[in-house]
């Protein structure tokens, strides 16, 4: 398989087609670590379109992660009324305190002992903000590689070979932007139900799409 076509086909892309979406920094900007762990907590469980009008009221009230950390638990709580997982917004607003004490951790070891920081949102942090090439893994992305590569074995027993898979394809350049490329391609092209294998831009790496049979992938065990 040749990773590093795959990367520079879905990097291409990813140059051209990528969400604008406000937590991403322009092109060639390092992001920023506040505005990328304030976006992947609220992402946890919840869809882009809705956390969009979240993540600009709460990166105007609160611009940075001190003024975030002076706010009380009471303002962010409800600041975050309507997200759901309430949980989330105790840990953000605990974790923010932690963070304007302490500073970011700058890799995944450290990212992952914040609270609310679990193994996919570390990754995420440590790719987007910090560009280290950490292995994303969430639902989207399993469904990419599961098609990429056939893998015939079903969820979730398939997580652990995902997750090889993933580490193996993560380049050592631009990972930040391969992260988001992939979950681009996820959310928008290698979509759950009729997949637009037409116009997918690793087309011509995907053994599913040459199998004529996208959609079978990733496969289910039977509950
Ligand atoms: N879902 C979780 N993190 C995301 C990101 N950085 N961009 C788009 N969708 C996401």
């Amino acid at each position: 398989f040749a990773a590093e076509c795959f990367q520079h086909a879905l990097l291409r892309w990813y140059d051209t087609a990528r969400r604008d979406l406000p937590w991403r920094a322009k092109p060639d900007v390092r992001a920023d670590p506040y505005r990328v762990w304030l976006s992947e907590i609220m992402l946890q469980q919840t869809t882009v379109k809705a956390v969009i009008p979240y993540f600009e009221a709460f990166t105007r009230r609160w611009p940075t992660v001190d003024a975030l950390a002076a706010a009380s638990r009471d303002e962010v709580l409800a600041a975050w009324a309507g997200l759901g997982y309430y949980s989330r917004a105790r840990n953000l607003h605990a974790c923010a305190q932690a963070l304007a004490e302490g500073g970011f951790p700058a890799d995944e070891v450290g990212l992952r002992a914040l609270p609310g920081v679990g193994a996919y949102t570390s990754a995420a942090i440590a790719a987007i903000a910090f560009d280290l090439p950490a292995a994303v893994v969430d639902g989207n992305v399993e469904r990419v590689l599961a098609r990429v590569f056939a893998v015939e074995t079903p969820l979730p027993a398939a997580k652990p070979e995902l997750r090889n898979l993933a580490a193996e394809l993560t380049p050592a350049l631009r990972p930040g932007d391969y992260a988001q490329a992939m979950m681009d391609l996820g959310a928008g092209i290698c979509s759950p139900r009729s997949p637009s294998c037409l116009v997918c831009p690793v087309r011509a790496f995907c053994a599913a799409a040459a199998m004529g049979d996208a959609e079978r992938f990733p496969l289910r065990a039977a509950k």
